[in-house]
């Protein structure tokens, strides 16, 4: 098969061995993956993939069903599907356990349901699951016009709770109007904390935040009584001082939350969970994947650098060609 290689800081798309089948996995012919944010770090060594995953980059795909090991019910050969990965997406086969794989909602492409299950899974597990989001409670989404933002916006405005995003440009926060929240701020106009104090003058519930450092006194400042901080990522940096009063008075949960390193059992259940609240949301036409533009995949490296730019709507699509 043909896989994405890194040499020399270049993308290769170029032979590599297929992955070996076991006991209770799906082999699927890859026509679509999509890139996130992790694959950039990765490729600079800084995310490398957790204990037996492949080294390919790629933690989604869609496509086509080409066989399944011993045990697997979910799925059979022929079966239009996605998947979610701990890696290896971008090449033309991919093995992964069946829990992490979904039949495609009816009514998308190949190439639209590629662009589904990480960044879903991500906003879905860290909104509703780890921070128990409850009716109508208010949420900040910063990034909020990226992958796992533009899903998350549309799942708050389905589900009936309010949204605030932060992002890098007015267009951003038009798209992010448009796709449902009530209100943003422009990240390059200094601190969001007034903006998102006028939204929301006694806090707010939650905070998804893949900035970490930079926003993390702001964040403290702006959550509610029991208010939730979920950090998803570094984009801010690593290193920060806690006001711990604010914690404690405020009696704030601070949850650290990666998804790839999970168990499969426990990514198996955020897949359930996309299954039976998302996928009916997608078919009824509620919800959909937003895609920024779709490249081929020997065009790999152009696609990076694309995400790097911070220009990006949603998701980069990588087509496999078939
Ligand atoms: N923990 C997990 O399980 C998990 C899973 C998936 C993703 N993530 C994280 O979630 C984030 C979004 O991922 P994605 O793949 O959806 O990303 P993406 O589509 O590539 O969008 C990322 C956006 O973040 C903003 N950004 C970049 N550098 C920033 C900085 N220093 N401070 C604030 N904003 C910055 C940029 O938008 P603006 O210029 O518009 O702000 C950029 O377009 C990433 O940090 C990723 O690592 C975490």
């Amino acid at each position: 098969m043909k896989a994405i290689v890194i040499a020399d800081d270049k993308l290769l798309w170029q032979e590599s061995a297929p992955p070996d089948l076991r006991a209770g996995e799906v082999r699927i012919a890859v026509h679509a993956t999509a890139i996130n944010r992790a694959d950039l770090v990765q490729r600079s060594g800084g995310y490398p993939p957790p204990p037996g995953a492949s080294p390919i980059m790629g933690l989604e795909c869609a496509g086509v069903v080409m066989e399944t090991g011993d045990g697997v019910s979910r799925v059979k050969p022929g079966d239009a599907v996605c998947a979610l990965l701990s890696g290896g997406g971008y090449a033309e086969q991919v093995v992964v356990a069946a829990g992490q794989v979904l039949k495609i909602p009816q009514g998308l492409s190949l190439l639209e349901a590629a662009a589904l299950p990480e960044v879903f899974a991500t906003a879905y597990l860290n909104l509703y699951m780890e921070a128990g989001l409850g009716a109508g409670e208010r949420v900040v989404l910063h990034a909020g016009a990226s992958g796992v933002g533009t899903a998350a916006i549309q799942l708050c405005r389905e589900l009936g709770n309010p949204c605030f995003v932060t992002l890098g440009s007015e267009q951003k926060l038009q798209a992010c109007l448009k796709l449902g929240a009530q209100a943003g701020f422009v990240r390059h106009q200094g601190n969001f904390q007034q903006a998102l104090q006028s939204w929301a003058p006694d806090g707010v519930d939650v905070i998804l935040d893949p900035v970490g450092a930079e926003y993390l006194e702001a964040n403290l400042n702006c959550l509610a009584i029991e208010g939730r901080l979920v950090l998803i990522g570094l984009m801010g940096g690593a290193s920060a001082q806690i006001n711990l009063g604010s914690l404690l008075m405020k009696r704030i949960r601070l949850i650290g939350s990666t998804l790839r390193a999970r168990s499969v059992a426990a990514k198996s259940a955020v897949m359930d969970q996309l299954e039976s609240v998302v996928w009916p949301l997608i078919e009824q036409g509620k919800i959909k994947p937003i895609i920024d533009t779709t490249f081929a995949i020997s065009d790999a490296d152009a696609a990076h650098r694309h995400v790097a730019s911070n220009e990006t709507v949603g998701k980069v699509v990588l087509e496999v060609p078939q």
